[in-house]
């Protein structure tokens, strides 16, 4: 894993949009794979940004968000359907059929994350993974015991999940106890994935997924195994962090560093 550690949580926001943005410039019908959640709001406001300064269109570009509440309407306020028009998609010019989020509902959600992953397969798998990280280790909504090669699949939430994502619903027992998500497995298929968590509230998860052993006890551990991880963490999520030295020597401050000047 390739561990950046910035000064604080917006230069790590910054970095991860501009991972995104340099790719859909470069690569401009890239598939990317998109995460929701507080930390995702930033980047994309950077990614809004930095698309309008430097005229940077997304008009090839395709999209599959990582999960969906299941059991609520898709245009509800609280959905990640509903988050990502708001927050990214109509600010940018990506084509709406091109965006693609699991279903909220259907008659059966095991047939749905099957569509949902071969979607991704027709579309030839998934180039940059931007993923956010729960404080239990969670990615997507791959709860702790997950199967480390899970495909798409429907998980019941924890409560401590429910719980770190009340403030999105008006009631704790609005938010919905299941999910679809795309699978560890999933991910793990993806060409190159990004990683970001900030703030003290991390910092449990952030050590066991780069330091701890690889384990459905954490999922996010299971990121050891994929050969083109960043992380991108701040100076609180990193506190736990052991050879501290040694990720600051390679990259200090977040700097990447060229190979001859290492
Ligand atoms: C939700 C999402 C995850 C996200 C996590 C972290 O549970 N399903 O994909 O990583 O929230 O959220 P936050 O950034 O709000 O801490």
């Amino acid at each position: 894993m390739k561990v950046l550690i910035f000064q604080t949580e917006d230069e790590a926001k910054l970095r991860a949009a501009q991972i995104i943005l340099s790719r859909v410039q470069s690569v401009p019908n890239s598939v990317l794979g998109l995460a929701t959640g507080g930390t995702m709001e930033a980047i994309y406001a950077h990614l809004i940004e930095g698309s309008s300064n430097h005229s940077v269109s997304w008009s090839e570009t395709v999209t599959f968000n990582l999960d969906e509440y299941w059991g609520i309407p898709a245009d509800s306020a609280a959905s990640y359907r509903t988050y990502m028009n708001e927050h990214l998609f109509k600010h940018i010019d990506v084509a709406m059929k091109s965006t693609h989020v699991p279903a909220s509902s259907g008659d059966d959600p095991s047939d749905a994350a099957q569509s949902y992953e071969d979607a991704i397969l027709t579309a030839g798998g998934i180039d940059l993974q931007l993923l956010g990280i729960g404080k239990n280790g969670h990615i997507g909504f791959n709860e702790p015991t997950s199967s480390l090669s899970s495909r798409t699949w429907i998980k019941t939430l924890t409560q401590e999940t429910r719980d770190s994502n009340r403030r999105f619903f008006e009631r704790l027992e609005d938010v919905p106890k299941y999910a679809l998500t795309v699978g560890i497995g999933t991910i793990l298929a993806s060409e190159e994935c990004i990683i970001v968590g900030t703030g003290v509230d991390k910092a449990a998860a952030i050590k066991a997924m780069i330091e701890g052993p690889v384990s459905a006890a954490c999922p996010a551990s299971a990121l050891q195994m994929h050969r083109n991880v960043t992380v991108l963490i701040d100076n609180d999520a990193a506190q736990n962090l052991d050879p501290m030295e040694y990720y600051q020597h390679v990259h200090p401050e977040g700097r990447e560093t060229e190979l001859s000047n290492v």
